[in-house]
């Protein structure tokens, strides 16, 4: 049983009349998990290989997560960070012993894309450079505007400025690029959004060299890629400490936060107050950060998620479909180019029970928890295939005249 007293049909009806139209929506309410299962309201059940964009790194309704909420919520939810926290401090701790070392300050926020905003207002504030140096086709977040709206203080200038976007993965466009006005270099080690394009070899090692040469911070964006790659964050496999790498999705299992890490040097040459945040490091995402980072060192999950990822992946090259253009990633984040579009691959992988992510329109991305089984896997791969050939024989629709 679902528990949930209304089917799919009347909670997608309320979705779509209380809500501005801003998502593609799937038609689904997701009402109940558990593992890498979740249920929908009319207790149709489902394979997750999306975690939310990314997010329920060790499984839905995880004991451990959910304990630690439970009590947590039972202490105190907010303590706003004028104050201490004993939870925060106990997050902090564990968080800063698996950051690349080098890093040793967090910055608590609520999301990537606040995360971000506070590295690159850190870039400008420690550099007082205006411009950013980011690559096309990346993905950082789609705030705008709040702190431009916010009365300026006395000594507050405009912020960051313009972005000037380079093609990933070119270390000559990015050379041109950077010169003595750029505040930072920000990157994902691993486009997501675009579709799962890890950096070559030795590029983010460059990156580092242009970055520190011109003076600029050199900013990971780590928001995807945390937890998921067989490490805690990519910059650890690189071997590579940035000068900032922001943090969020993964970090608590689903429950909202972010975090910007940062040098010593970083955090001594910030003017003392220079940003906010009411929610920023509360106690209860904290509790379920703690927690997850726990379980995911309890059960082993990021040694798991490399086999598990090359399970995937070649069980996928083994269809050996003509309808797949190309297989990348790095433990379980995935991407597979479709030929054609994703979307009626997606649908009819919905139909047959596996919930999985699109990546622009051609790219089919998988980035299910941690905790899912060599079974599901399998079973993903085998529903992949079916959904691949039901989609080819979709009738193509009309273009009208
Ligand atoms: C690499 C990356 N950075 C930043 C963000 C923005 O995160 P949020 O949606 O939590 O603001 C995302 C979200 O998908 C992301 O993938």
């Amino acid at each position: 049983m679902t528990g949930a007293t209304m089917t799919n049909e009347t909670i997608n009806a309320i979705d779509r009349d209380l809500q501005p139209a801003m998502y593609a929506k799937r038609g689904l309410a997701l009402v109940r998990g558990e593992g890498a299962v979740l249920w929908d309201a009319d207790d149709n059940e489902y394979i997750d290989v999306m975690s939310n964009y990314g997010v329920n790194i060790v499984g839905h309704a995880h004991p451990g997560v959910t304990t630690a909420i439970e009590q947590q919520a039972g202490l105190l939810l907010n303590v706003h960070q004028s104050f201490s926290s004993d939870v925060r401090a106990d997050f902090l701790e564990a968080l800063m012993a698996i950051v690349p070392e080098g890093l040793t300050r967090a910055w608590l926020c609520n999301s990537g894309a606040e995360a971000i905003e506070a590295a690159l207002k850190f870039a400008h504030a420690i550099t007082g450079r205006p411009n950013i140096v980011a690559m096309q086709r990346a993905y950082h977040g789609r705030t705008v505007a709040a702190g431009q709206a916010t009365a300026p203080k006395p000594g507050d200038d405009a912020g960051p400025g313009p972005v000037t976007h380079v093609p990933f993965d070119d270390l000559d466009a990015l050379d041109g690029a950077v010169d003595d006005q750029t505040s930072a270099i920000i990157v994902e080690p691993i486009q997501g959004e675009a579709g799962i394009y890890p950096a070559s070899d030795g590029y983010l090692a460059a990156a580092a060299e242009i970055a520190q040469r011109e003076g600029a911070l050199l900013i990971f964006d780590e928001v995807q890629t945390a937890f998921r790659t067989g490490e805690w964050f990519c910059a650890n496999a690189e071997g590579i400490t940035p000068d900032v790498l922001c943090t969020a999705k993964a970090l608590a299992n689903g429950v909202p936060i972010g975090a910007t890490l940062i040098t010593n040097a970083i955090s001594e040459a910030l003017p003392n107050g220079i940003h906010g945040s009411t929610f920023g490091g509360n106690p209860l995402a904290c509790a379920a950060g703690l927690a997850t980072i726990q379980a995911i060192k309890d059960e082993d999950l990021l040694a798991k998620s490399v086999v598990l990822g090359d399970r995937l992946r070649s069980g996928i090259a083994a269809l050996e479909s003509d309808q797949i253009r190309e297989i990348r990633g790095r433990g379980l984040m995935t991407g597979i180019d479709i030929r054609g579009r994703v979307t009626p691959v997606l649908r009819a992988l919905q139909d047959r029970g596996v919930l999985a992510l699109p990546a622009g329109n051609l790219t089919l991305r998988m980035l299910p928890p941690l905790v899912i089984s060599d079974a599901q896997i399998d079973q993903v791969v085998e529903t992949l295939g079916a959904s691949l050939e039901a989609a080819s024989r979709r009738p193509r629709r009309r273009q009208s005249s």
